[in-house]
């Protein structure tokens, strides 16, 4: 981590955003939002909520709103501060859109068929698999893009994103001349891909139909505990990192994340002891993690003149910067600007 912390004379541009589909997850938590409040110390930060890739899903409208709200809410109860960071909302800055469409304009169909996460999502949901779904990584790198990121804290789930991002912004370089900063991925070493509790092959998403495969950075202390006490292991008994024993990997990468622990420390600490135990200790290191992103949360929500006046602040700085990236563009490829 240290090695990204800019000193102050030369900040860093650190960017990301996050889908307002559902309550964060611990995954998001940990693979990313952790991450962004501790890059958020000393470089220059922009956070958002991704509205308007979570329109590929097609959310039902006042639920989608209010959870639009709820995730902005979330960005500032984790600890970002909203004076010195800029925390917005992507649809509400028009530039993204914009430029995902001339963005569509410099990425080949082959290029966009191979991401994973577009065929994952086309073959788990037949009955709606929408173009928007497939320029999906078009309007991340837009994302990205309009805003000359150095750094793009993320999980390891959209590595591939990345690097299509990479490959437009370079191509636009070649040619038309340096316009794009070309931006690198920044992904932890642990936590960058937390997985189901119930099933440790695959990673914890908000879109699970077990509720006892997820944690909610929303759950309550008690909620926390039962969640990891049926946490699926096997049968070694024996708390060390090891190929085949999957479930207690990922059990170990979420208490070294909330704890700073090496895993040579954690099997030190539990050796000799029986999962129950561990279960327990990994269960109270998240709930003392969460707790004040909880609190935090539940006193902002009651503040909504303060949200919406962070939200129109928030994207008006984000505009002012989005909207002379897309002039340069713009007139780089010969629109009437
Ligand atoms: P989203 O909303 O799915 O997830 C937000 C962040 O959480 C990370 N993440 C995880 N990390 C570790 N373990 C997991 N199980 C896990 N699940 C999710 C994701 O990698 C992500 O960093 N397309 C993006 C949102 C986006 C974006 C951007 C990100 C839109 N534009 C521009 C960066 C830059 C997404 O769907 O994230």
């Amino acid at each position: 981590m240290e090695s990204h912390l800019s000193p102050p004379e030369k900040k860093k541009r650190v960017f990301s955003l996050i889908q307002p589909t559902a309550m964060p997850t611990l995954g998001n938590y940990l693979g990313a939002l952790k991450n962004w409040k501790e890059m958020s110390e000393l470089n220059d930060c922009i956070f958002g909520v991704a509205d308007l890739h979570a329109l590929t899903v097609r959310p039902e409208p006042a639920v989608f709103r209010r959870q639009s709200l709820e995730i902005f809410a979330m960005l500032l109860s984790i600890g970002l501060d909203p004076e010195k960071n800029i925390v917005f909302v992507q649809s509400r800055v028009e530039q993204h859109a914009q430029l995902a469409w001339i963005l569509n304009c410099y990425t080949q169909f082959g290029e966009a068929s191979r991401m994973t996460q577009f065929k994952e999502k086309a073959a788990a949901h037949e009955e709606n698999v929408n173009v928007g779904l497939f320029a999906y990584p078009v309007l991340m790198a837009a994302d990205i893009l309009l805003y000359n990121s150095d750094f793009v804290p993320v999980g390891e789930d959209q590595r591939q994103h990345l690097e299509i991002t990479r490959d437009i912004a370079e191509r636009f370089n070649q040619l038309y001349g340096r316009t794009f900063t070309v931006p690198e991925a920044y992904i932890g070493k642990v936590g960058a891909r937390i997985m189901s509790l119930q099933d440790p092959a695959k990673k914890m998403s908000k879109s699970d139909l077990n509720p006892k495969a997820s944690v909610s950075v929303l759950d309550e202390p008690e909620v926390i505990l039962k969640k990891f006490k049926s946490a699926v292991t096997d049968s070694e008994a024996c708390v060390r990192y090891a190929e085949g024993k999957d479930g207690i990997n990922n059990l170990m990468a979420i208490y070294s994340c909330c704890t700073g622990r090496d895993f040579p420390a954690i099997e030190k600490e539990f050796e000799g002891r029986g999962y129950g135990d561990f279960k327990t200790a990994v269960a109270e290191a998240v709930i003392e993690e969460l707790r004040p992103v909880r609190e935090s949360y539940l006193s902002l929500m009651k503040d909504s003149g303060y949200l919406a006046a962070c939200i129109d602040a928030g994207c008006g700085k984000a505009r002012a910067i989005a909207a002379k990236t897309l002039a340069k563009v713009s007139k780089k490829v010969g629109l009437l600007v």
